[in-house]
């Protein structure tokens, strides 16, 4: 059965035996389903920030709790672990949020040690894994990660407008314990419906059907690879792009400390002074290749190179030639 045959692809690869649904929606839908089920109005949430997806968790957050505190740092920045506990223990929070991939940031935050941080402090930690499963290994459940989601577009490789999510035991239990106020939370992705649906290895509401099948031949291919040498590519794939930019004298965006790392997903490269990001782009898609500029108040500063999904080593040999010529094309803004 199709649903389930996804359902069952994608608990291997999030290393999970928590329930899992596959939601009609981008991965904004899983991020707002995970937080608006989480929590009601008065419900203490701890949100970690440091780039527009942390950011956008505490936008969620406060559309449904009046009780959120935002842990933010810089855009590109590490999380700072001290001050994550001190907010934790002041606030005790319910539920704790991060972005493990920051892809606005090109940055992979430390999501093992925060998960055993929330857990030591009794809350539920939901993680955006939406541009790391599939292109890292996350083992949710070793990590305790009570949500987990993904979204279909990034490292699975399928077609956007599919999200997955991944609810623990306690996780439920926190929305049980919510029961009556549950008015609140969002009717169309009702956590609740999708469980009882599954029942009957159905969703609650009509599923893009055409997106299910892509999904499922999207994971058929991951099979095929294997999760190990899927992992070991997007970290070569990204290890080849961050050299090149280095040796062609560019520097990477990210700050990092002894728990963050550079993103095997996408690499977020900074714009030389005077150089003109929007132009770069356009040289290198005349070339047939796309990437992407920064989000936000990145604009204009960094470039950004996705390594997520099926791209092969052709792929990025072909994008740093690209990148090379674009660059001695006097990309100048003044000129
Ligand atoms: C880390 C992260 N979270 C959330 C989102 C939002 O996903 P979508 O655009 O599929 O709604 C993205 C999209 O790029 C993302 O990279």
């Amino acid at each position: 059965m199709l649903y389930e045959e996804i359902v069952d692809a994608l608990k291997e690869i999030f290393q999970t035996r928590n329930d899992l649904f596959v939601l009609s929606g981008s991965g904004t839908c899983a991020m707002e389903a995970a937080i608006g089920n989480l929590l009601r109005k008065d419900t203490p949430v701890v949100c970690i920030a440091n780039g527009k997806f942390g950011d956008r968790l505490v936008e969620i957050g406060n559309r449904y709790s009046d009780n959120v505190t935002a842990v933010s740092f810089e855009w590109g920045t590490p999380i700072d672990l001290e001050e994550v506990e001190e907010a934790i223990e002041e606030k005790q929070p319910q539920v704790v949020t991060m972005v493990h991939n920051e892809t606005s940031t090109g940055m992979l935050n430390p999501a093992q040690v925060v998960g055993t941080l929330a857990h030591k402090h009794n809350a539920l930690l939901v993680l955006d894994c939406i541009t790391s499963i599939g292109g890292y290994d996350v083992p949710v459940d070793s990590w305790g990660v009570d949500i987990a989601i993904v979204g279909s577009q990034k490292c699975l490789g399928a077609p956007p407008g599919l999200s997955a999510i991944s609810v623990s035991e306690r996780a439920w239990e926190l929305m049980l314990d919510n029961g009556d106020s549950r008015v609140r939370i969002p009717y169309y992705m009702d956590l609740l419906a999708y469980r009882e649906s599954f029942n009957k290895r159905q969703t609650p509401y009509t599923p893009a059907l055409p997106l299910f099948f892509a999904l499922h031949e999207a994971l058929e291919v991951i099979r095929e690879e294997g999760m190990t040498k899927r992992v070991e590519r997007h970290r070569q794939l990204a290890d080849t792009i961050r050299n090149a930019a280095t040796t062609m004298g560019l520097t990477l965006f990210p700050v990092l400390d002894e728990v963050s790392e550079y993103s095997n997903t996408v690499t977020a490269i900074n714009v030389p002074p005077g150089l003109d990001d929007a132009l770069l782009r356009a040289r290198m898609r005349e070339r047939g290749i796309m990437i992407a500029g920064g989000q936000g108040k990145l604009k204009g500063k960094i470039i950004r190179i996705a390594t997520m999904g099926n791209i092969t080593e052709d792929e990025v040999s072909r994008t740093i030639l690209a990148l090379e010529d674009a660059l001695r094309g006097r990309i100048d803004k003044g000129e």
